[in-house]
């Protein structure tokens, strides 16, 4: 259990050792292509200036927090409620590894990112979010992008 336990801890490592920063409008590509802008009303920009703030585009990611969880990935989705790293106690709500929100493919970060949206009814979950975004003119974090 335990050996199991470092072993899977070995693999996330390396699978997380290449770091990939995505540029802000090839991020803007990717997200209108998964349907992120507008969804549940909050546009491209809102989700943007989301992941700037919280990671600053760096897919690979991860804060240590004081209750133990970890926040991963572009969105910096927290262990304890959203996904499963190697400790097990969470209630991974979005049934997926927390190693695989920290990839350059976005798409299992995505998934779980418009899950957060539907459950906490908005985009609260993100502090960052509130702080830096909520509220403001989010055009400018589209501009110069090849996005309608
Ligand atoms: C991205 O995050 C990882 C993990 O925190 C870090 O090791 C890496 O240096 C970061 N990359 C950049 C370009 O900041």
């Amino acid at each position: 259990m335990k050996a199991a336990g470092i072993l899977a801890l070995i693999i996330s490592l390396s699978i997380i050792a290449e770091s990939k920063v995505y540029t802000r409008c090839k991020l803007a590509k990717i997200f209108v292509k998964a349907g992120l802008d507008n969804y549940e009303g909050f546009t491209l920009g809102n989700w943007i200036c989301m992941a700037y703030y919280e990671s600053h585009y760096n897919t690979t990611a991860q804060k240590i927090l004081e209750d133990g969880s970890v926040d991963y990935g572009i969105f910096q989705i927290n262990s304890f409620t959203w996904c499963r790293n190697v400790r097990r106690q969470q209630k991974n709500h979005c049934h997926v590894a927390c190693s695989a929100l920290v990839t350059d493919d976005l798409t299992d970060a995505i998934l779980c990112a418009k899950k957060i949206v539907k459950e906490t009814q908005g985009m609260n979950y993100w502090q960052r979010w509130k702080k830096h975004c909520e509220g403001k003119d989010m055009s400018e974090w589209k501009r110069g992008c090849e996005v309608s």
